[in-house]
């Protein structure tokens, strides 16, 4: 899993090809992680793809909490966006896509038809913070049916679209949004599903923090998972001392290895071993 580190001057890049690549889309397709939908969404991307059309994807909804996931939809529907549950790595809920960017774009088509245009494809964008999984979507994405059109007269020389039907094309290239650390969360949240760098905070840290969010979220699963006991208000420390025990997380001289049962809690969180997690819930 890659691990990503902000400066400056990539920011500035990655914003001047967005402000770039955005005006020559009708609709952006934004890609959030189900796990932290929040904390993995730039806000900025209202002001730079305002004008245009919007489907948020809500990927690696596959390790996110089904129930959680319909909240999630339901907070962005209600933000007036078109939502969509999405699975890159399988493809689960990609096919729908076609539909909702129909409805997503209909003012566009709509517009064009009254011009007399007919059959104009809606051009599209995916944006998303690193890790999220863009890549993985445009693969799975063009690999159904797609085809790509190379250089086309009166677009940017050397983009390349992908041909996903005679309504829709998508630029080859993903648009790379910056995580906004707006509070401290936010930073912890990326750090637990392994976005950012795991030297911004200590890996044992970072297990206690989990360990205190599962065990007021999802009780009893610290519990089925490592074979141990938690009692009632039990410190995230005593925990973590708990699994080096019970999967046998040990230095030489029975010393307790608390780093590697500090891995291997965070692993099977991020891998979804611990079963589906949201991290957190609509405001
Ligand atoms: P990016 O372009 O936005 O930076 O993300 P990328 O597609 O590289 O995906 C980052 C990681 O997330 C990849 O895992 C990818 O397989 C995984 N991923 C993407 N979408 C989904 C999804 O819907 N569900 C799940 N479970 N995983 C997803 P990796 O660890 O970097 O590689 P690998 O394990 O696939 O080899």
């Amino acid at each position: 899993m890659a691990n990503y580190q902000w400066y400056p001057g990539h920011m500035t890049k990655a914003k001047r090809m967005m402000q770039e690549d955005i005006k020559l889309i009708d609709l952006v397709i934004e890609l959030v992680d189900a796990r932290v939908p929040f904390s993995s969404r730039n806000p900025d991307i209202d002001e730079l793809g305002k004008n245009k059309s919007r489907i948020i994807l809500l990927n690696k909804s596959d390790l996110a909490d089904t129930r959680k996931n319909k909240l999630w939809m339901e907070y962005f529907i209600d933000k007036g966006f078109h939502v969509i549950e999405v699975n890159a790595k399988t493809g689960a809920g990609i096919k729908s896509i076609y539909g909702v960017v129909q409805e997503a774009c209909k003012e566009k088509i709509e517009r064009d038809r009254k011009r007399g245009i007919l059959n104009r494809p809606v051009r599209a964008m995916v944006v998303g913070i690193p890790n999220v999984g863009k890549s993985t979507f445009i693969n799975s994405f063009a690999k159904k049916a797609c085809t790509k059109t190379g250089n086309k007269p009166g677009v940017t020389k050397g983009k390349q679209w992908i041909r996903c039907n005679k309504e829709l094309e998508l630029l080859d290239t993903p648009g790379i949004l910056w995580p906004k650390f707006e509070d401290q969360r936010v930073g912890l949240n990326l750090a637990m599903i392994g976005s950012i760098n795991d030297e911004i905070l200590h890996l044992d840290e970072l297990a206690y923090e989990l360990v205190r969010f599962l065990c007021d979220e999802y009780p009893g699963l610290l519990e089925q998972r490592y074979n141990i006991e938690i009692s009632e208000n039990q410190d995230a420390y005593e925990t973590i001392k708990a699994v080096c025990v019970s999967k046998k997380c040990l230095l030489k001289g029975e010393e307790l290895d608390i780093m590697k049962a500090s891995s291997m809690v965070v692993d099977d969180f991020r891998n979804g071993r611990l079963g589906k997690i949201t991290l957190e819930a609509p405001k």
